[in-house]
């Protein structure tokens, strides 16, 4: 097994919650939980957040991301925040291409693209979310969506760059349904992606990128998900917002 190569990586996704003072509140919460943590932790707030957020963690194992990054360096582009900007304030992740971006906000492959070159460029480390909504599953072309995502999401990355992108698997129709994919179909659609980037790549990219899974992990479901070889960590929702919660995935993933 190779599952030994890959960083385990258990992101907090906070969506739209928590304002600066539960950030902060939360962020105190986690820290002295996850001192002696055996995975990489970030935790992905929302944009004003993220000051308070840097200054919490800092001297702590715990990163910090955000939740989406625009395409451009800076322009006529209202409300967008920059991949530069977020590099300036001192953030490590972003999250690109979640499917609440892509359900409610027009988000395409092509530019999630985009922003993942644009984030690479800013020297950020995506993490890009790909993943297939129920009709697509019982259509049965989960593979070729999740194939499809990940090519163009990657187009005009290098094996290089690879080294500094994570990739979370997140059926649709697992995502803050209470519904998590069985450890099987995770596992599955996360080795379907390692095998794109073989094809895309080589087999050392393959074994080195670490992918993780989404979608209702919590603490009693983490164990089984987490065991399985090509599932690497957890992109979390709503158990990322209770600090015992999110530190029993992280005691799961040891
Ligand atoms: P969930 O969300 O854990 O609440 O299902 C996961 C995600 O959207 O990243």
């Amino acid at each position: 097994m190779n599952k030994e190569l890959r960083s385990a990586v258990i992101a907090g996704n906070w969506k739209m919650n928590c304002g600066p003072a539960a950030a902060k509140a939360l962020i105190e919460d986690l820290k002295p939980l996850c001192v002696n943590a055996e995975c990489d932790v970030i935790v992905c707030v929302p944009f004003v957040d993220l000051h308070v957020a840097l200054e919490a963690t800092k001297g702590s194992n715990i990163k910090v991301g955000a939740q989406n990054c625009h395409w451009a360096e800076s322009g006529a582009f209202t409300a967008e925040i920059s991949a530069g900007m977020l590099k300036e304030l001192g953030v490590e992740y972003v999250i690109l291409g979640h499917s609440e971006r892509r359900q409610y906000f027009g988000e395409t492959d092509v530019t999630v693209n985009q922003r993942l070159r644009a984030a690479l460029n800013a020297g950020l480390k995506p993490i890009l979310c790909v993943g297939e909504v129920l009709e697509q599953r019982e259509q049965g072309v989960t593979e070729e969506i999740v194939r499809m995502q990940t090519k163009i999401a990657l187009q005009g990355v290098s094996e290089e760059e690879m080294k500094n992108i994570i990739i979370a698997y997140e059926p649709v129709w697992a995502i803050g349904t209470g519904k998590t994919a069985t450890a099987e179909q995770a596992d599955e659609v996360c080795g379907q992606i390692r095998k794109v980037l073989a094809e895309l790549y080589s087999e050392a990219v393959a074994q080195a990128t670490t992918i993780q899974y989404g979608g209702s992990m919590k603490p009693s479901n983490a164990k089984e998900l987490l065991g399985k070889e090509h599932v690497d960590g957890g992109l979390i929702g709503g158990a990322a917002l209770k600090a015992a919660d999110f530190f029993g995935i992280i005691d799961a993933a040891k």
